[in-house]
């Protein structure tokens, strides 16, 4: 049994973490931009200023203060301001990804590079042109585009002034988006992603056990405002162009129980149910399943939820499923249990069975051939892994060689998982590991966590000659796909 023979074989991107130019050609700022780098122990900051003209800076993921607005200070550093400056290596670029033999190439576009603010009237075109030219320059080399309309860089602006995805606001400024890039991008794209990692939304109560209950109901609304734009979304799509196909993309929160203790099995299984089921039903089954309820009574969620909006969920159902795959965690129902097992987005107790990245992130291949049974034959439609991989540290030679075998191994027994899970019947059709090329980091800011094939000269401080050296995963990953998966070694 192998890859079947149209495998999409691709790597994976995000505009923000990527990108650069971040005021470059009418940009506007997302909150990536007023984000400053961190490290595995140390959150990244977000800088803002008061009325009163005082400054400070907030740990991200934790709420600035009333009335402040993020704003870039000229004593810190901010790494997604240049990232790896794709803006003006991309065709360079893509031809290291045709070089690998790239079918599939999954990137995303930066909304306020489309509309700076969000708001305004007409999109801008130096924006749109950007993006046009990446689709024309994949298209050169037969490379299909996989587009993922928002991650994580919503317009700082609507973040700040309009409150964000708590407010419905946000649905019809959404409309408008996307009804620019279906139309806009007709022929170039077929592949679109909605919302990144959507279920991270609810992922948050776990992974920020201290979150107030305001904050954890204003999670719920800003999700199903996600969610009712999300279907929205996929009808459009299908309305301005059949050809599209549309997908969901969420984190992949697998997790085990910790013990057979069935009472760890159960607040395992509805781990998985708050933490992955109550997005993925809602975006393939078009309704919020039968958990939803006691979820929202548990968290005493009074939710926003219109006809409407009901009929828009029912009538935008997803065409496939896809997710990113890094590590899984255990549950265990004794709160005495350290949650000492890191991953993406995830917080829960070490799995003696597996081993930790330097990141301290449980790398488990045989959990992706599990999960992705659980997906498949749970929603019955095509599935992608679109996001998977090792960050690590990566050392350049003095003779300009990555020796990297850490990450073709984490990757061979990925792809091995893959194969045994074709073999089980799950309708797969592609693989885009994550940061094919280096890029900055979303949850530290480093660039010393490095994912990709290809080796970006650039440091944490931002110093270097962002040159592009192929490591030794890149010829290995060549192989692999000139050989449609049958060659690993
Ligand atoms: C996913 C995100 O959460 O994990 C990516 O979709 C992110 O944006 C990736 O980069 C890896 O996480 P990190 O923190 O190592 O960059």
């Amino acid at each position: 049994m192998s890859f079947p023979k149209n495998f999409y074989w691709g790597g994976a991107t995000a505009a923000n973490q990527c990108e650069g130019a971040y005021n470059v050609d009418g940009r506007g700022l997302a909150k990536t931009d007023v984000t400053t780098a961190g490290t595995a122990t140390k959150p990244r900051g977000i800088t803002y200023r008061l009325p009163s003209g005082e400054t400070g800076i907030a740990p991200m993921f934790t709420p600035y203060p009333k009335d402040a607005k993020g704003v870039v200070l000229d004593e810190h550093y901010y790494p997604n301001h240049n990232a790896i400056d794709f803006y003006h290596h991309y065709k360079e670029d893509i031809a290291l990804f045709a070089e690998m033999g790239f079918k599939i190439f999954r990137m995303s576009i930066s909304w306020s590079r489309i509309f700076p603010n969000g708001i305004e009237d007409k999109p801008n075109q130096k924006g749109i042109e950007f993006y046009r030219n990446i689709f024309k320059e994949l298209k050169k080399y037969n490379i299909e585009p996989l587009v993922t309309i928002s991650h994580y860089d919503t317009p700082l602006y609507l973040e700040e002034e309009l409150g964000g995805w708590k407010n419905r606001q946000l649905i019809s400024l959404f409309d408008r988006y996307t009804e620019v890039l279906f139309n806009e991008f007709k022929g170039l794209v077929k592949y679109w992603l909605t919302f990144n990692e959507i279920n991270s939304l609810l992922m948050f109560k776990d992974f920020m056990p201290n979150m107030s209950s305001e904050d954890i109901a204003k999670n719920y609304q800003s999700l199903h405002n996600q969610l009712v734009a999300s279907a929205r979304a996929v009808k459009r799509a299908h309305s301005i162009d059949p050809q599209y196909q549309v997908g969901c993309m969420m984190a992949g929160a697998c997790s085990y129980p910790l013990t057979c203790n069935p009472a760890d099995v159960l607040r395992n299984q509805k781990k998985m149910q708050d933490n992955f089921y109550y997005c993925g039903d809602v975006m393939v089954r078009g309704e919020y399943p039968v958990f939803a309820k006691r979820l929202w009574e548990e968290d005493n969620v009074k939710l926003e939820c219109t006809e409407e909006d009901i009929k828009n969920l029912k009538e935008g159902k997803v065409d496939f499923f896809t997710f990113s795959y890094y590590s899984t965690t255990c549950t265990s129902a004794d709160e005495s249990i350290a949650k000492d097992g890191l991953g993406n987005f995830s917080l829960g107790s070490k799995n003696p069975y597996i081993e930790y990245s330097e990141w301290g992130w449980g790398m488990d291949p045989i959990g992706l051939r599990y999960y992705l049974n659980e997906i498949y034959n749970r929603y019955e439609i095509p599935v992608m892994v679109v996001e998977n991989g090792l960050g690590a540290i990566d050392e350049l030679t003095e003779d300009k060689k990555v020796h990297d075998p850490y990450r073709v191994e984490y990757l061979r027994e990925h792809i091995k998982a893959m194969e045994g899970a074709l073999e089980d019947g799950v309708d797969l059709i592609a693989y885009t590991p994550w940061g094919c090329i280096d890029l900055i980091s979303a949850s530290t800011g480093e660039m010393k966590k490095r994912y990709g094939f290809i080796y970006v000269d650039l440091d944490n401080e931002g110093n270097g000659t962002m040159k592009r050296y192929k490591k030794d995963s890149f010829d290995w990953y060549k192989k692999v796909i000139a050989t449609n998966g049958a060659d690993l070694d």
